[in-house]
């Protein structure tokens, strides 16, 4: 892994000298972020993408300047893009159940219950899906392995490939839902992911079998305290609105529509009732990965927020 980046790093770096053609020059920012995530932009591609990068930069300065902000945005792997070519290659349109077309769930709990605060975020790791849209196959993928560590106390990976591949209710890279791939895994089950490792991009579905199965799910979203509730035993599958995340940075989020195009993993919310999600695009954005988001319904996250239980 880390003898790859050094071969792609010192690649690009010849790439990028013999481009210049004049090796002493000094690299300015923007391929010293293009050596950072391994990204080659040559010709007109790179001067267009510098533009971009550039234009990006002042836009999470003037963000940034704003006192009366609730989260900071910084640079991170989406510094070349548009937002419209953000939102193409890593969002999904999802046409969502409305609301009262779920099914409603039995309101069991004592609503007077004191709430706890919770965060499961150290029982799964955050992924990084790529140029791909498959944040609903991490989110459910995410969801199970989480399950059986809390349920268990097992460490296990799940496969996201397996969801992509062989989710015939899905469009891979570029649509699925989590209650779907829930559907998936509960009636065929996961391999984990050595078995069947993540490439990012949809190929034939090579096993439709695996170990981990599910009981069943439910829909646990509508209500902040339904999901407040819900949450306390295990994280939760949820749809969001991710259209302005391309720079999220830190500090809590609520400069959103509830349109869902993303999946992601609530484990929990923090003394604030912020809710905590675990992204499925690096550590290096975000929180450590994580984003959090404003309480109540904010970017969607009861819209579509699907529990294995
Ligand atoms: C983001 O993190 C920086 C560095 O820790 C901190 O100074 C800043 O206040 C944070 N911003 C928000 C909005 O929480
Ligand atoms: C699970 O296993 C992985 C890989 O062996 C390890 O990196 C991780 O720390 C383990 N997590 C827990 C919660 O034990």
């Amino acid at each position: 892994m880390i003898r790859s980046i050094l071969t792609t790093a010192a690649i690009s770096l010849l790439l990028l000298t013999n481009y210049y053609q004049t090796p002493s020059q000094t690299l300015n920012e923007f391929d010293i972020w293009q050596l950072k995530h391994q990204k080659i932009y040559i010709g007109e591609e790179r001067i267009y993408r510098e533009a971009v990068y550039q234009a990006n930069k002042q836009k999470i300065e003037n963000h940034n300047k704003d006192e009366t902000r609730t989260y900071d945005m910084g640079e991170n792997q989406f510094m070349a893009l548009t937002q419209d070519e953000f939102i193409s290659l890593y969002l999904t349109q999802v046409d969502a159940p409305k609301l009262e077309q779920q099914e409603q769930i039995e309101e069991i709990f004592d609503t007077q219950e004191p709430l706890k605060f919770v965060d499961w975020s150290s029982y799964t790791t955050i992924k990084s899906q790529g140029q791909c849209g498959s944040g609903w196959a991490f989110s459910v993928s995410n969801s199970i392995e989480a399950w059986y560590g809390i349920r268990g106390g097992r460490n296990i990976t799940a496969s996201a490939q397996q969801l992509i591949d062989c989710d015939v209710y899905s469009k891979g890279c570029y649509q699925g839902t989590n209650y779907n791939a829930m559907h998936y895994a509960q009636q065929v089950g996961l391999m984990n992911s050595m078995s069947y490792p993540y490439i990012g991009q949809q190929q034939g579905c090579r096993y439709n079998r695996g170990d981990y199965r599910i009981n069943n799910y439910q829909f646990v979203g509508r209500e902040q305290q339904t999901l407040q509730h819900y949450i306390q035993n295990y994280p939760v599958s949820v749809g969001v609105d991710a259209q302005n995340w391309q720079f999220y940075n830190n500090g809590t989020f609520s400069d959103c529509g509830q349109n869902i195009n993303h999946y992601v993993l609530a484990v929990g919310f923090d003394f604030g009732y912020n809710w905590i999600l675990q992204n499925s695009w690096g550590y290096g954005w975000g929180e450590n990965g994580i984003i959090r988001l404003s309480p109540g319904n904010t970017c969607g996250i009861l819209n579509q927020a699907y529990q294995i239980n």
